[in-house]
């Protein structure tokens, strides 16, 4: 781990264009889970934009109860707080918002264009470069506050056998180290312009990025896995207006999934 390449508050504040997101960063060498983090902070009165980062996690948390591998000053592992005046049914789309951002970061910052697979992970040649775990907190029709986590495999140069077919990283697929300063600092500021749009309404058009950068949107065959052992398989047809995945199953009907896994895709 470089020193330069330490995700300090001092390192990246100088480069931020974003005037809320990350303006205040809490930073840890190690913590369990920087959404864990986040949320205590949260809970503790902190102000909207507030980034947790880690160099490194011990318990990164995944969607569906699953781990993420957080290797020390390989990835990016950040949690950013948000308090949006939004209804809790539309806070899903902040995740995709999220996927969008990392993805324009990712294109402008290492010239790599990686798909999005329904809902939010980011895949390069097939396999999982970018993670979103979005957790929120409401009490009736009112957010509290949403913690956005993106994990992006930057500089890992290998991965544990398990994982090795499913995940790759930016330094894997464009063969050289990245900065993980300015690629945090990209995301910020594509990802505050983004919900900010969101926020003024703009909702189709924030979604309308997403299918233009997803070739999970339309026609693709998937097998969609819906917990509690439910599986659908059809193609797909594009996203609702809250960000579900619209699957016409093989008679004619189709299916809006809120939260599920593509398990299987051609
Ligand atoms: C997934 O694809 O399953 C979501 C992965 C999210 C990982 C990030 S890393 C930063 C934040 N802290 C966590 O514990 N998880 C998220």
């Amino acid at each position: 781990m470089m020193i330069e390449d330490l995700l300090l508050p001092e390192s990246i504040l100088p480069h931020l264009q974003s005037r809320r997101l990350g303006t205040i960063i809490h930073h840890y060498l190690e913590t369990g889970s920087t959404n864990d983090a986040a949320r205590q902070l949260a809970e503790q009165g902190a102000a909207e934009g507030t980034v947790v980062l880690a160099e490194e996690q011990t318990q990164g948390r995944g969607r569906l109860g699953r781990s993420w591998l957080s290797e020390r000053g390989a990835g990016i592992y950040a949690s950013i707080l948000l308090r949006p005046v939004l209804k809790p049914r539309d806070a899903a789309v902040l995740a995709l918002v999220a996927a969008v951002a990392a993805n324009e970061a990712i294109e402008r910052g290492c010239g790599l264009t990686a798909d999005i697979k329904w809902p939010n992970d980011l895949l390069l040649s097939g396999r999982k470069c970018c993670g979103i775990l979005s957790e929120m907190q409401a009490e009736g029709e009112v957010i509290r506050y949403v913690i956005v986590g993106i994990g992006i495999n930057v500089n890992h140069s290998t991965f544990p056998e398990e994982l090795g077919q499913r995940a790759t990283s930016l330094r894997v697929e464009g063969k050289q180290f990245y900065s993980r300063v300015a690629m945090l600092c990209a995301l910020l500021q594509r990802f505050e312009l983004l919900y900010d749009d969101l926020q003024r309404g703009n909702r189709a058009a924030v979604l309308q990025l997403w299918v233009e950068r997803s070739s999970f949107a339309f026609g693709k065959q998937v097998t969609v896995d819906l917990g509690s052992g439910k599986k659908i398989e059809g193609q797909t047809a594009g996203l609702s207006e809250l960000g579900n995945l619209r699957v016409k199953l093989a008679d004619g009907r189709v299916e809006e999934v809120m939260s599920g896994d593509i398990v299987a895709w051609r």
